[in-house]
């Protein structure tokens, strides 16, 4: 028997047709039907501040029972979040916090961790001696922000390890290939790439592999398939694994927690991991192909 769903939310996210956040909207789907809760996903096509901001208003206008959402720019998303909040809708910030605003909790990733772990490792993999040039997905985004001081501070002591030019891919596929070649081009000494968005790294590898580049150190983030695709082929090296289904699943249970009065914890990191091609290679997996 059809029965009403408790809560509507709404889950809104950078980029609608991204597959990463695809696998964020799935663990949401997941605890949604779990706990007879319905799901809406939205986003802008390409990504975009200021409609991202829009799409908060619209659900705080059709007044929603709770927002899950990127917190993108600390300065432009703390007073659309705090504005919900004052409304009486409850918001949890995913995958990119916005700590100043009085969002219930953050669940995703510890981006300044995750940025450390991977130059940290970049480095060891290199016996520190690298000239990097650096895809970020967006150089608004706190959690692109906190991934590359990560990054820097972990090669701080480091004098063979240079970052030579950071570009932006704005989360896009092609965006990502451009600035790849603008970056090989403008700077032949760079020999290691870090990307650090979903998409940058595949769009590296892509590059690099038309231009038999086998020389490069590629470094990207996610473990998208693609990304684990060009991994087998030996073309990315390496890449910092986050849980965007985790982060889905465990937002909209404490979106419910919350509206049940439940006190939430200021933050839920999930897990990120460094997976390599050796790994990957070594464990056989795909070793049908
Ligand atoms: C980030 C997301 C971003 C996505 C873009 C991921 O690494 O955690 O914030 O939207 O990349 O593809």
């Amino acid at each position: 028997m059809y029965e009403k769903p408790r809560y509507h939310f709404i889950l809104i996210s950078q980029e609608i047709n991204n597959p990463y956040w695809k696998l964020v909207l799935k663990g949401a789907e997941d605890a949604a039907r779990n706990n007879n809760v319905a799901i809406e996903f939205r986003g802008p096509v390409e990504s975009n501040l200021e409609q991202h901001i829009q799409l908060i208003e619209m659900a705080i206008a059709s007044r929603v029972d709770g927002i899950l959402t990127q917190g993108l720019e600390e300065a432009k998303f703390q007073p659309v979040i705090d504005k919900a909040i004052a409304r009486g809708i409850p918001v949890i910030t995913v995958d990119t916090d916005a700590r100043t605003s009085k969002r219930l909790t953050y669940i995703g990733t510890n981006n300044y961790q995750a940025g450390y772990q991977a130059g940290k490792h970049m480095a060891e993999a290199l016996h520190g001696q690298a000239k990097i040039g650096i895809i970020t997905g967006s150089f608004e985004a706190s959690n692109m922000i906190e991934r590359l001081q990560g990054f820097q501070d972990a090669i701080r002591d480091e004098p063979g390890m240079q970052i030579v030019a950071i570009e932006s891919s704005n989360i896009s596929r092609i965006r990502a290939m451009e600035k790849t070649a603008t970056l090989l081009n403008h700077h032949p000494e760079i020999n290691a790439l870090f990307g650090a968005s979903a998409l940058d790294g595949m769009a590296m590898a892509q590059v690099a592999f038309n231009r038999g580049r086998h020389d490069l150190y590629i470094l990207a983030f996610d473990g998208l398939p693609e990304t684990i695709d060009w991994m087998k082929k030996g073309v990315i090296a390496a890449t910092v694994v986050q849980e965007p289904y985790q982060m889905g699943y465990h937002s909209v249970e404490q979106l419910i927690d919350a509206i049940q009065g439940k006190r939430l914890q200021p933050s839920y990191y999930t897990d990120i991991h460094i997976l390599t091609a050796d790994q990957l290679n070594r464990r056989g997996v795909g070793a049908k192909e």
